[in-house]
C-alpha cells in the first residue's frame, strides 16, 4: 500500500468530496451550538439543523464536507491503554441533506477507498444494519464479494448522536489488518472486539428524528452523514499498529521522549504515560483555543480532568516542574495550518495550561502522599467518599484520577459517598450565597414559561424609541397570574410590545413608567425570565391596571442614556485591551449599569499602571474621535467573515446583530448603544483586580460619572494640599519630603533614646561594689529588650575593670531581670543563670541562661525591688 501522511489523507478526502459537489466547510468549535451536547463529538453536530430542515443548506452544493475536530471523553480511563482510542481526534465527513443518498454514497466511498487510497479490495469488509437488504445489493453491485458483507444489530449499525435527534441505520467499512492482529476465534469477523478488523468509515443513512418517547419520526428528507477517523485511516495507510504511531501522534510522543529522556517502546508503563500525555495535550490545547477554561463544572471540568491526568503521567515519567505547555509548540506546528484558531490563541493556550499546571503542581505531591497514607491504612478494598472528597477539594484531584490510582492498587472508590459530600458542599455554598430576591424570582419559572408559550416573545421596539403604546397582555403577582394590580401593589406586567430593555448580556434592565389616564406604574426593573418574554417589574403608584388596558410605556430616558454610554464603552475597552495586552484577551463577563461598568476578561497577571493608563488612553482616543456607530443585522457567517469579535463560548442564532464603532470595534451584541462614541464624553478606569484564575476585572465610569469621579479625586487632593499647606501639584513632592523628615526624626529620636538609656545605665557605675570582682546591681526602669541587652555592653565598657551585673527593669509594667558577667567574674564564682533562678520568683517569673548571661521576664513588677535585694543578699553579703 502507498504510504500517506495524515495531511495527505485529509486533503485527498476533502478534495474528493469537493469534486463531487460538496461545499468544503471549516470545522466547528468544540463548544457545540447544541445544549444537548457537552462537547462536539462528531462531524454532524454542526449540521443538525439541516438534517431537521429548520435551516436550508446552500442550494448551489449537493452537501458539505469537513474535517471536524472532536473530543470524546466517555472513556478517558482507557485512553492510552489501546491503540484505537483518542480523546481528541479528527473526523473526515461528508453530509447530504436530501440531495444524494445511499447509491451515490456507497459508490463514492468505494471509489475513494479503492482508487484514491488504493486499499486492496480483498481487505475491505462491509457491515449493514440487520434488515438493510438494499445496501447489501448496492455493495454487491459495486463488486464487493458476498462474504465480505455482513449484518449487525442496533448496537453496531444504528447511529445516534444522543438520545434524541437525527439518526439512522448505518453501513460501516472495515479494513482487515490480518490474522496476526486477531483474537484467533473462529467467529472473528467485523464487529469483533479484537484489532483484526478495523472500522474506519461509518456511513449513516440519516432518515429519522429520534423522539423523546423513543420512537422514530421520519425526517423530511433522506440524508447522509459519514465519519472517517483520520488517525485510524492514517494508521492503515502508514502500516502501523496504532493511532499513536502515525506521523502526527508520533511527533507528539517525541516531545514526551525529549522532556523525560525516556524512549517509546522501551517500557510498557512509560509508553502508556507517553501516549496519554501526547493525546491529552492535543485535547486541552484545542479546548482552550475554543474558549473552554478549567473549572469544576461541565466542559471546564472535562478540560481540568484531562489536564491534570496529563500532569500526573508527566510526573510518572519523571518530568520535573510544569511541562505540558511544551507540547503546544508541536500541536501548533502539526495542526496550525488546518485549524488557525490554535495559532491565533497560542499564547492563551500556553498560559492557561501553565497556570492550571502550577495550581495543581502545588498540591499534587501532598495529595499523592495523603492518598498513599489513606491506602496504607485502608481496611478492605473500598476507599471512603470523604477521603476522595478531601482529595478533590483540598488537593485538586478529580475523583476519576483518584479512582484510577486506586484501581492500580485493586481498590475502588465509594462514588456515592463522594457524591453526597459534594452535594453537602453545594448546599452549604447555596445557603451562603442565596439571594432571596433571585430565589423568589426563579420559582416563578413555570408561569413565565407558560406565558411565553401563550403570548410568544414580546416585540422589542426600544432600540430606536423610548416610548410606545401597548396593550397589557398579562399581569403576575407573587408568581401567579392575576387580572389586575391595585394602587400600592407590586407585580409584573407583560405588554404586547415594549421599548423597555430587559436585563441581558450584562446590561441592566430599563426603568421608567407605564401610564394611562388615571394610571401610573413605576417600572422598577425589566427582566426576561423566559427567553424573549419581557416582564416589567412594577409598583402601581396611581390607579389600577387590568389585562387588556392600553397603556403608554415610557423608558427613563436619562438613565437609558447613561447605560448606553457605558455599554458602548465596554466594547471600546474590550478592543483597547486587545490592542494593548494582546489577542488572548476575551470578554468573560460584564455589568453595564447606569452609573458604572465592569468588564471581566482573560489575562494572566495584574496589569501594570502603564498598561492601565494606555488602555484608558486608547479608549478615550476612540471616544474623542467621535466614531459613528453602525448597528445592523446580518448572517452569522457573514459576520464571522468580517472578523467580528464574538463572545467566548456564546451561542448565536443565524441572524446576528453587529455593533460597530467605526473601524475600532466590531462585536456581536444585542444591547443598547450610543449613536456616536463622542456621547460617552470620557472614561476613567477606577480599578483593576483579579476575579479568579486568569481572570481580571476592570471597573470604569464614563461621562458625568467620570467627571464626578475626577471631581472627587480633585477635591480630596485639594483637601490634602490644604492640610499639607502646599499647592495641589506639589502634594506628591511635599508628602515624600515629609516622609523623609519623619524618617530622620524617627532616627534621631531612637538615637536620643539610646543615649539616654546608656546614660542612665552608666550612672549606676557609682553603685559598683567589689565582691572579689566588680559588681553592679541596679534597677533601671524603661529599658526595652534591645536597651536591656545593650546595658551590659555599656556597663562593661565603662567599669574600670569589668566584672558582673544584675539589672532589673520595668518597662510598660513588664518586669525583666538580666544578669551578665565576664569570664573572669564567672571564674571567681558568679553564675548568671543561678542568680536569675534564685531571684526570679520575686517577680513571678521564670527564666535562666548560662553563667555569663541569663534573663527572666515576670508577671509582677511590684516584686522588682525585692528581687534585686535578694540578689544583693546573695552576692554581696556572701
Ligand atoms: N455521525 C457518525 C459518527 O460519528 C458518522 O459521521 O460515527
Amino acid at each position: 500500500m502507498k504510504y500517506m501522511t495524515t495531511a495527505e489523507i485529509r486533503e485527498k478526502y476533502l478534495r474528493f468530496f469537493e469534486e463531487k459537489g460538496c461545499k468544503r466547510m471549516p470545522s466547528s468549535s468544540l463548544i457545540p451550538d447544541d445544549p444537548s451536547l457537552l462537547l462536539t463529538s462528531a462531524g454532524m453536530v454542526q449540521f443538525k439543523p439541516y438534517f431537521l430542515h429548520v435551516k436550508e443548506f446552500d442550494p448551489s452544493y449537493i452537501g458539505a464536507t469537513t474535517v471536524q475536530k472532536c473530543v470524546r471523553t466517555n472513556d478517558i480511563d482507557i485512553i492510552g491503554t489501546t491503540g484505537r482510542h483518542l480523546s481528541f481526534f479528527e473526523m473526515l465527513g461528508n453530509f447530504s441533506f436530501g440531495a444524494y443518498f445511499k447509491d451515490e454514497m456507497c459508490a463514492w466511498a468505494y471509489e475513494f477507498a479503492t482508487e484514491v487510497l488504493e486499499l486492496p479490495k480483498d481487505r475491505l469488509y462491509f457491515t449493514v444494519f440487520e434488515n438493510d437488504d438494499e445496501t447489501i445489493e448496492i455493495w454487491k453491485k459495486l463488486g464487493v464479494e458476498e462474504d465480505h458483507i455482513s449484518r449487525l444489530g442496533e448496537d453496531d449499525n444504528f447511529w445516534r448522536a444522543g438520545p434524541t435527534g437525527p439518526c439512522g441505520p448505518c453501513s460501516e467499512i472495515y479494513f482487515d489488518q490480518g490474522p496476526d492482529f486477531g483474537c484467533g476465534s473462529p467467529d472473528c469477523a467485523p464487529g469483533c472486539d479484537c484489532d483484526r478488523f478495523l472500522e474506519f468509515w461509518n456511513c449513516v443513512f440519516t432518515q429519522y428524528d429520534g423522539q423523546e418517547d423513543g420512537t422514530l419520526a421520519p425526517l423530511p428528507t433522506k440524508n447522509i452523514d459519514t465519519g472517517m477517523g483520520l488517525e485510524r485511516m492514517a494508521a492503515i495507510m502508514q502500516g502501523v499498529q496504532s493511532n499513536y504511531e502515525t506521523d502526527v501522534m508520533r511527533d507528539l510522543i517525541a516531545v514526551g521522549e525529549r522532556l523525560s529522556g525516556k524512549s517509546y517502546k522501551a517500557d510498557a508503563a512509560d509508553d502508556l504515560s507517553l501516549r496519554i500525555v501526547a493525546d491529552h495535550s492535543r485535547s486541552v490545547s484545542f479546548m482552550i483555543a475554543d474558549g473552554i477554561l478549567p473549572s469544576n463544572e461541565g466542559r471546564g471540568y472535562v478540560l481540568r480532568r484531562l489536564l491534570r491526568r496529563a500532569v500526573m503521567h508527566g510526573h510518572k515519567l519523571g518530568i520535573e516542574g510544569a511541562f505540558l505547555s511544551n507540547y503546544v509548540d508541536a500541536v501548533v506546528r502539526l495542526m496550525g495550518d488546518v485549524y488557525p484558531e490554535i495559532v491565533d490563541n497560542r499564547e492563551l493556550v500556553e498560559r492557561v495550561i501553565l497556570s492550571e499546571e502550577e495550581r495543581f503542581g502545588v498540591t499534587l505531591r501532598q495529595g499523592q502522599a495523603y492518598l498513599a497514607d489513606a491506602l496504607s491504612k485502608l481496611d478492605g478494598t473500598l476507599l471512603d467518599g470523604a477521603t476522595a472528597f478531601t482529595l478533590h477539594d483540598t488537593y485538586g484531584f478529580p475523583v476519576e484520577i483518584t479512582e484510577e490510582i486506586c484501581a492500580d492498587a485493586g481498590i475502588s472508590v465509594d462514588k456515592e459517598g463522594f457524591a453526597s459530600c459534594m452535594e453537602e458542599q453545594r448546599e452549604r455554598a447555596r445557603a451562603a450565597t442565596k439571594d432571596d430576591a433571585e430565589a423568589a424570582w426563579s420559582t416563578y419559572g413555570g408561569v413565565h414559561d407558560e406565558l411565553l408559550k401563550e403570548l410568544g416573545a414580546t416585540g422589542f421596539v426600544g432600540y430606536d424609541r423610548l416610548t410606545a403604546s401597548a396593550e397589557v397582555r398579562a399581569i403576575i403577582k407573587d408568581g401567579v397570574r392575576v387580572d389586575a394590580l391595585a394602587a400600592g401593589e407590586e407585580g409584573e406586567v407583560i405588554l404586547g410590545l415594549t421599548p423597555f430593555y430587559a436585563e441581558m448580556g450584562g446590561e441592566v434592565g430599563d426603568m421608567g413608567t407605564i401610564e394611562a389616564e388615571g394610571l401610573k406604574l413605576e417600572v422598577l426593573d425589566t427582566k426576561a425570565p423566559a427567553k424573549g418574554l419581557v416582564c416589567h417589574v412594577v409598583k402601581a403608584v396611581e390607579g389600577s391596571v387590568h389585562t387588556g388596558d392600553t397603556v403608554r410605556a415610557i423608558v427613563d430616558e436619562l438613565r437609558r442614556k447613561r447605560i448606553t454610554r457605558n455599554h458602548t464603552c465596554t466594547h471600546l475597552l474590550h478592543a483597547a485591551l486587545r490592542r494593548v495586552l494582546g489577542d488572548h484577551v476575551k470578554q468573560a463577563g460584564s455589568y453595564v449599569g447606569p452609573d458604572r461598568l465592569r468588564f471581566d476578561f482573560t489575562h494572566f497577571e495584574g496589569m501594570t499602571a502603564e498598561q492601565i493608563a494606555e488602555v484608558e488612553r486608547v479608549t478615550n482616543d476612540a471616544i474623542m474621535q467621535a466614531l459613528p456607530m453602525a448597528i445592523y443585522e446580518t448572517s452569522l457567517e457573514a459576520a464571522r467573515e468580517s472578523g467580528v469579535t464574538a463572545l467566548f463560548g456564546e451561542k448565536y442564532g443565524d441572524t446576528v446583530r453587529v455593533v460597530e464603532a467605526g473601524e475600532f470595534s466590531r462585536e456581536l451584541c444585542g444591547g443598547c448603544h450610543v449613536a456616536n462614541t463622542a456621547e460617552i464624553g470620557f472614561v476613567k478606569i477606577v480599578s483593576e483586580s483579579s476575579v479568579g484564575a486568569n481572570l481580571r476585572r476592570i471597573e470604569a465610569v464614563t461621562s458625568f460619572d467620570a467627571l464626578a469621579y475626577a471631581n472627587k479625586v480633585e477635591s480630596e487632593l485639594k483637601e490634602t494640599a490644604a492640610a499639607l499647606k502646599a499647592t495641589m501639584f506639589d502634594v506628591a513632592e511635599r508628602t515624600a519630603a515629609n516622609l523623609q523628615l519623619i524618617k530622620e526624626f524617627e532616627a534621631e529620636r531612637k538615637q536620643a533614646k539610646k543615649a539616654a538609656a546608656e546614660g542612665s545605665v552608666a550612672e549606676h557605675i557609682k553603685d559598683m561594689v567589689d565582691v572579689g570582682y566588680p559588681l553592679v546591681i541596679a534597677r533601671i526602669d524603661g529599658l526595652d529588650s534591645g536597651a536591656l541587652r545593650n546595658a551590659w555592653d555599656v556597663l562593661r565598657s565603662r567599669m574600670p575593670e569589668p566584672g558582673a551585673c544584675v539589672i532589673g527593669t520595668v518597662n510598660n509594667d513588664k518586669p525583666v531581670i538580666m544578669a551578665a558577667a565576664t569570664d573572669e567574674a564567672v571564674a571567681a564564682g558568679f553564675d548568671a543563670g543561678a542568680v536569675i533562678k534564685a531571684i526570679a520568683g520575686n517577680i513571678k517569673g521564670g527564666g535562666g541562661g548560662k553563667p555569663v548571661m541569663a534573663q527572666a521576664g515576670g508577671k509582677d513588677a511590684a516584686g522588682m525591688d525585692a528581687a534585686l535585694d535578694a540578689a544583693r543578699a546573695l552576692l554581696i553579703k556572701a
